[in-house]
C-alpha cells in the first residue's frame, strides 16, 4: 500500500510544494489534510510560477487525483479563484475532489482572526485568513461542512444558527460593521453552486484507493513546530500539520502510512511570533533572506531566517516518525565560508539536547552550534548526488547522524528539475 506523506518538518515554508509536485509524478491521489489557504506552496515549470494555498500540488498533474481532505478548512472564493487560476495557467490538470467534511471559512472567521490576533498581547502574526476561528468553529460545533454548504437549505439553516451568534461576538469586539444574512446568502449561494461539482465523501474513497494499491501522496501544509499540539503554542496554527494529522484529516488508519518524508530547509525560517533559537539578527540572516528569497508566499512578510537547528529537527523527526529527509534549498548557503548547524541549547545554565516542549524554556535557551566548511558552485546545475561538493557531504551528514534518519532527498532550486532522488527507495 504506497502511502507517503509528506510534512514540513518545522517552522512551514520548507519548499514541500516544490518536492510533491516532484513526487507527484505517478502517483494517483495527492492530498491536503490541514490548514486552509494560509499555506503557500509554490511550484516553478520553466517560466511559469504556480502559487497554491488550497490546492493539493498535484492538480498539476494530469491523471492524478487532487483531494481537500476533511481536515481542512476551505475558503470557497478562494478554492474557485485558484482553480481558475491553476487551470489557465496550467492547461491541463487532474481531477479535483473536496471532503464534505471539510469546514468552511465564512467571513465572520476572516474579520474574527485580524480583530483577535490585534487584542494579543503578543502577536501570533497569522495570516489573517480566518483559519483559527474557523477551527475553533469545528471544535464549538458550530461549523458549516461543505455537506451543509453545498445544500441551499441545510447552508440556509445552518447560517440562521451560527450568524446571529458571530454578529453578537463581533460587535461585542467593537466590529460595528453588520453582517447581514441576505447578503451572505447572495455572494455565497452562487459559489455553493459552483463547488457543489467536486463536494464527496473523500474518507471512504481514500481508504478504498489504499486497499487497492494506488500510490497516495499526503501533502502537508506548515510545519510540524506550529501544531497545536506539538508545536510552539500558543504560537502554532490551529491545525495538527503534523503525520498524524493526514490520518485525522482524511480517515486513513495510522497502520495505512507507509513512509514519512520530513522537509527541512538547509537553513531555518519562520514567520509570525514565536520562539526561534537559532533566528540571525545580523548580516549572514539577512544574506540568507535575500539569496534565498524568504518572504511570504501568502501574505508577502519577510521570513526570520537562521542556522538549521537539529535539536527542533530531532524531536520533531521523533514526533512524526519521519522514515526519510529531503533537505532543500541547499544552493542558498553556497558561498558562505563556514556554516552552523545547532546541536544543543544552553538553558539556564546547563547544555540540554532534548528540546523542551514548554514555550517558555524554550525562548529561555541559546543555541550551541557546530561549524562546519561551507561550499560552492553552481549547485542547481548538478544531477548527482556524488557530484555536490564534499562540504555539502558533510554537512548533510551530519543531520544524519544527529536526527538519525536518511537524507533521501536533495532539492538544489527552485525548479521541477532541480533535485537529486538520491534513495528514491525510501519514497515509494
Ligand atoms: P506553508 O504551507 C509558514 C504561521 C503564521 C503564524 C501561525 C498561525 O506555506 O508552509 P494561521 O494563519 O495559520 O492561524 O497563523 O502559523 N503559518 C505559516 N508559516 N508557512 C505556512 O504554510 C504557514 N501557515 C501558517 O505565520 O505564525
Ligand atoms: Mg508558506
Amino acid at each position: 500500500m504506497p502511502t507517503l506523506v509528506i510534512v514540513g518538518a518545522l517552522w512551514g515554508d520548507e519548499a514541500k510544494g516544490k518536492l510533491v509536485d516532484v513526487l507527484a509524478e505517478g502517483a494517483d491521489y495527492t492530498v491536503r489534510f490541514s490548514g486552509g489557504n494560509n499555506a503557500g506552496h509554490t511550484v516553478r515549470l520553466g517560466d511559469k510560477l504556480f502559487r497554491f494555498h488550497l490546492l493539493p500540488t498535484g492538480f498539476l498533474r494530469p491523471g492524478c487525483t487532487a483531494v481537500i481532505g476533511g481536515g481542512m478548512v476551505v475558503c470557497p472564493r478562494s478554492l474557485l479563484e485558484e482553480i481558475d487560476e491553476m487551470s489557465a495557467l496550467a492547461g491541463t490538470t487532474g481531477n479535483l475532489l473536496v471532503s464534505g467534511s471539510a469546514h468552511v471559512v465564512m467571513p465572520w472567521h476572516e474579520r474574527l482572526d485580524c480583530l483577535e490576533e490585534a487584542l494579543r498581547a503578543q502577536g501570533i502574526g497569522t495570516t489573517r485568513k480566518g483559519i483559527g476561528p474557523a477551527y475553533e468553529d469545528k471544535a464549538g460545533r458550530r461549523g458549516i461542512r461543505m455537506f451543509d454548504f453545498v445544500q441551499p437549505e441545510r447552508f440556509r439553516e445552518r447560517l440562521r444558527e451560527v450568524l446571529p451568534l458571530k454578529r453578537r461576538l463581533l460587535k461585542a469586539m467593537g466590529d460595528d460593521k453588520d453582517m447581514n444574512e441576505d447578503a451572505i446568502l447572495s455572494e455565497y449561494l452562487p459559489l455553493a453552486e459552483r463547488v457543489r461539482p467536486y463536494v464527496v465523501d473523500t474518507g471512504s474513497l481514500i481508504l478504498e484507493a489504499a486497499a487497492a494499491g494506488k500510490r497516495i501522496l499526503f501533502e502537508g501544509a506548515q510545519g510540524a513546530m506550529l501544531d497545536l499540539d506539538y508545536g510552539t503554542y500558543p504560537f502554532v496554527t490551529s491545525s495538527h500539520p503534523t503525520s498524524a494529522g493526514a490520518c485525522m484529516g482524511t480517515g486513513l488508519p495510522p497502520t495505512g502510512v507507509d513512509k514519512v518524508l520530513g522537509v527541512c530547509v538547509a537553513y531555518a525560517t519562520r514567520v509570525g511570533g514565536g520562539p526561534f533559537p537559532t533566528e540571525l539578527d545580523d548580516e549572514v540572516g539577512d544574506r540568507i533572506r535575500q539569496t534565498g528569497r524568504e518572504f511570504g508566499t501568502t501574505t508577502g512578510r519577510p521570513r526570520r531566517c537562521g542556522w538549521l537547528d537539529l535539536v527542533a529537527l530531532r524531536y520533531s523527526a521523533q514526533a512524526n516518525g519521519f522514515t526519510a529527509l529531503a533537505v532543500t534549498r541547499v544552493d542558498v548557503l553556497a558561498g558562505f565560508q563556514e556554516v552552523s548547524l545547532c546541536t544543543a541549547y544552553e538553558l539556564d545554565g546547563e547544555r540540554v539536547e532534548r528540546f523542551p516542549t514548554d514555550t517558555a524554556a524554550l525562548a529561555r535557551v541559546t543555541p550551541v552550534y557546530e561549524t562546519l566548511p561551507g561550499w560552492e558552485g553552481n549547485i542547481p546545475s548538478i544531477r548527482t548526488y556524488d557530484a555536490l561538493p564534499e562540504a555539502l557531504h558533510r554537512f548533510l551528514g551530519r543531520i544524519e547522524e544527529f536526527v538519525g534518519v536518511p537524507v533521501a532527498v536533495v532539492s538544489t532550486g527552485a525548479d521541477r528539475s532541480e533535485v537529486i532522488l538520491r534513495r528514491p527507495e525510501l519514497l515509494w
